[in-house]
């Protein structure tokens, strides 16, 4: 297969064509420095078999490390010879596996840091709504602008910085020219960000010599024989006033060629004004830039690389086979699955946890570097390390849900012997039925993942098996893990009214649903979309105002939704995601009363209550988590009567996916 094979750039040989991406989540020690956590994280990418293995976003100039401390952010530095040692022993570690070690570098700062190149002279009459809805971090217009008299000298530190990552035994650097506003040099060379008049400014010419000439410098620092990448938003997505996909064919291509660069890192987007091409959410289809990446591609002979939910490498090998690029990066799934080339490479590509695109991690730190991935426990810092169990136990797992199944999967790949009763017949819970939704596919790919490793695992599954005390007592089991998940409950108002239906009954089709729904409670957001999108005429309610519209949600998910469901004026970086006039969207609002002409509603603005009676068929019930309740009544009952009794996900707390494979794993590593 090609997605196997070498290739070599300037003498810098990579064994396949599997890379990971720049994903500036790792972890580093205070300071800015590489550390044991920093060197573990990518180094069990490297022993997962990805050739090249670039680090997240390195600061090449000088910060106000005091600042950093109190913003507690994450970052790495170069800036400073003292910073090299750390990276020595990262290099030697990813090398050790056969693996090269890329460095990426920003600095200067940039628009989202709150200075650039100049400030945009939006919103304006035409573009009124620009004064963002920042949806993604607390980014605010204007920026101060970077005084002439500090380029040259940032040039000057890009350079020692790529001189020290060679020092240190990196095998390249990337000069991060990506992602509009996130990077100085993306927005130097952007006409939306970028209005200077002095020589850094002003048409193509001037606005790449920013980028040019740190390129040139940084050349002369590492020599002609190393190789320095470029990573471009191939597309800015935000129309005429920045980037198109044109001029980066027709001006910065040739430009970076021709100032020394060997590999285009060919991405997209721009982290302030259009963040889905670099955190592409589940709702687009896999690989779905890689069209912009031919493009590019077709107008350089460097080698180019292609990124963008890229989860599987039969598709990985599909776009190298159409000559879409020549390198592959995958970084969520890398991060789901670090030994994903491994496995499949072992023939073995089910055991692969794929990659469901929730950008769960964002959840957990809205600054936007979020490392847990909700489906890989082990992506910690201090996971309960995974040892075989000292006694091999009967353990009993009632519950066919993923934090069921994960328990199940853990406590017999440590050697015990597990059956596992699920009540419905078939196995993945609540996180199937949202599977369901074609928005929410991807989600299929955990419960697949796990229902093929209780296979593999000789797990004993019993389906539409729903437990009484007096089965399980008969089954003499010593451990039980109550994964019995949570119920929605019909607020009194919908009780015993016709068309009422859970959200999870809507998606399995239990009842059916009519032509006219009301949706109630925006968790049903991305329910409401796809009902709309089949032809249902779909109001969709809720509590709250439009600020908090999918908020429990993360951001690269909630601006897409935004995008669907409100006006806010956003450019669009798939054709699709367009305003939509179906659903329509009630905020503010709640249910008085359900009659035979309608749903009752009130919504409220600026204190002042409007009524509206909605006709209906169907009467969803989306409203979240606190709405749901715990199935944990077993656990009272069972105690006394099995040694050892423990509750996981939903049947102990309703939440998340995440929160049911961590306590799936905090209670099987244990037991
Ligand atoms: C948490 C996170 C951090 C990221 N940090 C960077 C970064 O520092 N530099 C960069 O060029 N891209 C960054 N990206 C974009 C990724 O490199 C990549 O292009 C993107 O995740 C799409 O690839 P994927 O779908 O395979 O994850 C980041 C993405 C994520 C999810």
């Amino acid at each position: 297969m090609k997605v196997f094979e070498p290739i070599e750039i300037k003498g810098m040989k990579l064994k396949n064509r599997i890379g990971l991406p720049s994903l500036l989540n790792q972890p580093s020690a205070e300071g800015g420095y590489v550390d044991d956590l920093t060197i573990r994280w990518f180094e069990e990418r490297a022993k997962g078999g990805a050739a090249l293995i670039m680090t997240g976003a390195v600061i090449a100039t000088p910060v106000d490390e005091n600042l950093m401390k109190a913003l507690d952010f994450p970052f790495i530095g170069l800036y400073d010879d003292r910073f090299i040692p750390g990276f020595k022993k990262l290099a030697d570690a990813l090398h050790s596996h056969g693996a090269k070690l890329g460095v990426q570098m920003s600095g200067l700062g940039s628009p989202m840091t709150g200075r650039g190149p100049s400030a945009p002279p939006y919103p304006d009459e035409e573009h009124p709504t620009d004064e963002l809805f920042y949806v993604t971090r607390d980014f605010r217009m204007p920026v101060t602008e970077i005084p002439l008299e500090e380029i040259e000298p940032a040039e000057r530190e890009f350079a020692a910085a790529a001189a020290r990552a060679k020092e240190a035994g990196a095998d390249c650097v990337e000069l991060h020219c990506a992602h509009g506003g996130a990077t100085a040099h993306n927005s130097f060379i952007s006409p939306y960000y970028n209005r200077r008049t002095d020589k850094y400014g002003g048409d193509w010419e001037g606005r790449l010599l920013f980028p040019v000439e740190t390129i040139a410098r940084m050349r002369e620092a590492v020599g002609e024989d190393y190789p320095i990448f470029a990573r471009i938003s191939s597309d800015q997505f935000v129309g005429e006033r920045g980037v198109t996909l044109e001029d980066t064919i027709k001006f910065i291509v040739p430009a970076l060629e021709k100032a020394g660069v060997d590999c285009l890192d060919v991405s997209q987007g721009d982290m302030i004004r259009s963040t889905e091409g670099i955190n592409i959410p589940l709702y687009y289809p896999r690989g779905c830039f890689m069209h912009l990446t031919a493009e590019v591609k077709k107008a350089t002979k460097l080698p180019v690389i292609g990124v963008g939910r890229i989860v599987d490498i039969d598709m990985a090998e599909k776009f190298l086979q159409e000559g879409k690029a020549d390198i592959i990066f995958m970084g969520r799934q890398l991060t789901s699955d670090p030994e994903t080339p491994k496995k499949y490479l072992e023939g073995r590509p089910e055991d692969i946890r794929q990659c469901i695109g929730c950008m769960g991690g964002y959840l957990d730190n809205q600054r936007g570097c979020g490392r847990p991935c909700p489906i890989n426990y082990d992506i910690q810092d201090e996971p309960i390390p995974f040892t075989p169990a000292e006694k091999a136990k009967k353990v009993l797992v009632l519950g066919g849900g993923v934090g069921g199944m994960e328990a199940a999967r853990i406590a017999a790949l440590r050697g015990h012997k597990v059956t596992l009763m699920e009540k419905e017949g078939e196995l993945g819970g609540l996180v199937a039925a949202l599977a369901l939704n074609p928005l929410t596919a991807e989600f299929r790919n955990f419960v697949d993942y796990l229902t093929t490793q209780m296979r593999k695992l000789k797990v004993d599954v019993k389906m539409a098996k729903d437990a009484t005390l007096a089965e399980v007592q008969e089954l003499k089991p010593d451990v039980v893990i109550l994964a019995t998940g949570s119920s929605a409950t019909i607020p009194e108002v919908a009780e015993g009214k016709p068309g009422v239906m859970t959200h999870s009954d809507a998606l399995k089709g239990k009842k059916e649903v009519g032509k006219k729904v009301v949706v109630w409670g925006f968790f049903g957001s991305e329910l409401a979309i796809s009902l709309a999108e089949e032809g249902k005429e779909v109001v969709l309610l809720g509590r709250s105002g439009e600020d908090s519209l999918a908020s429990d949600l993360s951001w690269a998910r909630r601006w897409y939704l935004l995008r669907r469901l409100t006006d806010i004026n956003v450019p669009r970086a798939v054709p699709e995601a367009v305003r939509l006039s179906n659903p329509e969207v009630l905020y503010n609002a709640n249910i008085e009363d359900i009659t035979t002409e309608g749903i009752r509603v009130v919504t409220t603005t600026d204190s002042v209550e409007t009524k509206r009676v909605i006709p209906y068929d169907t009467l969803i019930l989306s409203r979240r988590f606190g709405e749901r309740k715990t199935n944990d009544s077993l656990f009272d009952e069972l105690q006394g009567k099995v040694a050892e009794v423990y509750k996981i996900g939903d049947c102990s707390q309703v939440r998340g996916i995440k929160e049911a494979v961590w306590t799936a794993n905090e209670v099987a590593r244990k037991i």
